[in-house]
């Protein structure tokens, strides 16, 4: 349990505009402001004694009196750390199964616990994983106990560093249908443990087209427009939810899409993951046709087409149904009088989750990837790694031989992945060198640069025009 008073002292100490506080020295403690410091909400951590923050005075001191001294973070004059609480008390402790964990950083009510806003994190001690940030957590698939919430000041949020997978999820409808099927998308989504922002693509068509088309007014308005379509390079997976039109996108849709072409130019959705879930008012009206019409967007955009397979049981039923190996769809009927049926939502949460999940790998590849390129084995192994590797951290600072004796099969570890590198570097050598004495390479090359060049220019003068 964490000390009553840590988050007091920490919020107090932020709120004065305190430049270091110091805390008893626990296990919770340590866990908490080495999340803290991870997190960017303090900019740094010491260990001492209750009278400085010097490391060397930690070890002389008596067990009681060590102290984890927290440097706080301040911009602008503003404490970065708002506001910190505890969760879980003595007199009640709130324990989060894994799919109350994703619920709860999508901002879902949790056993009386209100939902993780913008801005703020959450940390969970789960079982043999130690603490962790709650995303991090529902990205892992991982269960915990909830412990503590902090809360950064709202113009600090920077959305683009956040360390989850984003997926927008992005709808156009007429009738409603799609939304109603998108809200089962959306469901699986959230239980993949990816960020979901969901957003409805603006009307084009006018009130009185509207109205004679008996088109509902301000259908579903909760839902955010995607105004901006430059937003849709933030995210790491769009899904997209339209109903048919001749078994393509509606105009809509198509105005959308026709507003990236900046986007295509700079390459900006290339390798997001990409998927469709659409309708039809009829059984032969165009289920399949109408996600294959639509992969050619995605691929144009070098994005990573994710269908579903036949992952979903109800695929393999009989009965009249929407849903493909292409992804989810509901059949409205030719009067929208027929809603999705509960198997065309069960398709679709599956669709979604596994979207999701497909998404988080690729995410998560990114990190793994950006992490080795900046030297950082643990976290190139993975955030279990890196867990791993700072309660290392934390035993070395107790005993100076234990830490010594950890690092050394780490530094092994490393050195093998060094060789590894250098003759791999090695084997790939030769065949750049032959390319270079093999005249019709050189041919080859300077074609490629030519057309290269064609195509800049092209894309130079595509985003000039837009
Ligand atoms: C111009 C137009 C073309 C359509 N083309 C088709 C079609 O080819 N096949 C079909 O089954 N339904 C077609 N529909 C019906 C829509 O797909 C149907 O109204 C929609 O799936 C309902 O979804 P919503 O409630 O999300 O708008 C068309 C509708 C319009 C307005």
């Amino acid at each position: 349990m964490l000390p009553h008073n840590t988050c007091s002292i920490i919020q107090n100490a932020s709120r004065a505009a305190i430049p270091k506080v110091p805390l008893q020295y626990t296990t919770q403690n340590f866990h908490l402001s080495r999340l803290l410091l991870d997190q960017g909400m303090i900019t740094n951590v010491t260990l001492g004694s209750p009278a400085s923050n010097n490391p060397s005075t930690f070890l002389g001191t008596d067990e009681q009196h060590r102290r984890i001294w927290l440097e706080l973070k301040y911009r602008s004059n503003r404490p970065v750390l708002h506001s910190m609480s505890v969760i879980s008390k003595p007199s009640k402790r709130v324990w989060m199964e894994k799919a109350e964990v994703k619920r709860w950083v999508n901002g879902a009510r949790i056993k009386g616990v209100s939902g993780l806003k913008l801005g703020e994190i959450g940390y969970l001690k789960t079982h043999g994983h130690g603490w962790l940030e709650a995303r991090d957590a529902a990205r892992r698939n991982l269960s915990g106990e909830a412990m503590t919430r902090a809360l950064t000041f709202r113009f600090f949020i920077n959305t683009a560093n956040s360390n989850m997978v984003k997926v927008a999820q992005v709808e156009y409808s007429t009738y409603g249908h799609i939304y109603t099927l998108g809200d089962s998308i959306n469901k699986g989504l959230i239980e993949s443990g990816v960020q979901v922002d969901r957003f409805r693509i603006p009307e084009t068509l006018s009130i009185d087209a509207l109205n004679k088309m008996g088109a509902p007014k301000d259908l579903r308005s909760d839902i955010p427009l995607l105004e901006d379509v430059n937003k849709l390079a933030e995210y790491d997976g769009l899904i997209f939810g339209f109903p048919t039109r001749y078994g393509g996108r509606p105009a809509q849709v198509s105005t959308l899409v026709d507003r990236t072409g900046g986007l295509w130019a700079k390459g900006a959705l290339s390798k997001k993951t990409c998927s469709f879930y659409i309708s039809t008012a009829t059984v032969h009206g165009g289920q399949e046709i109408t996600h294959t019409n639509n992969i050619s967007f995605a691929a144009h955009h070098g994005m990573i087409y994710v269908p579903t397979g036949y992952i979903a049981p109800n695929l393999f039923q009989l009965d009249v149904n929407g849903g493909s190996a292409w992804g989810a769809s509901t059949i409205a009927g030719g009067d929208g009088s027929r809603l999705p049926s509960a198997e065309e939502h069960e398709v679709a949460r599956i669709h979604g989750k596994h979207f999701g999940s497909v998404t988080n790998q690729f995410g998560i590849g990114a990190e793994k990837l950006a992490a080795r390129k900046a030297g950082d084995p643990a976290a190139a192994a993975g955030t279990e790694g890196a867990v791993k590797s700072a309660e290392k951290r934390e035993e070395g600072v107790t005993n100076e031989q234990n830490k010594s004796a950890n690092e050394e099969p780490k530094q092994e570890a490393s050195k093998e992945k060094q060789d590894k590198a250098a003759s791999d570097e090695k084997q790939d050598k030769p065949v750049e060198d032959s390319k270079q004495e093999n005249p019709a390479q050189d041919n080859k090359e300077a074609q490629t640069k030519e057309k290269t060049g064609t195509f800049k220019k092209l894309k130079n003068r595509i985003s000039k025009i837009l």
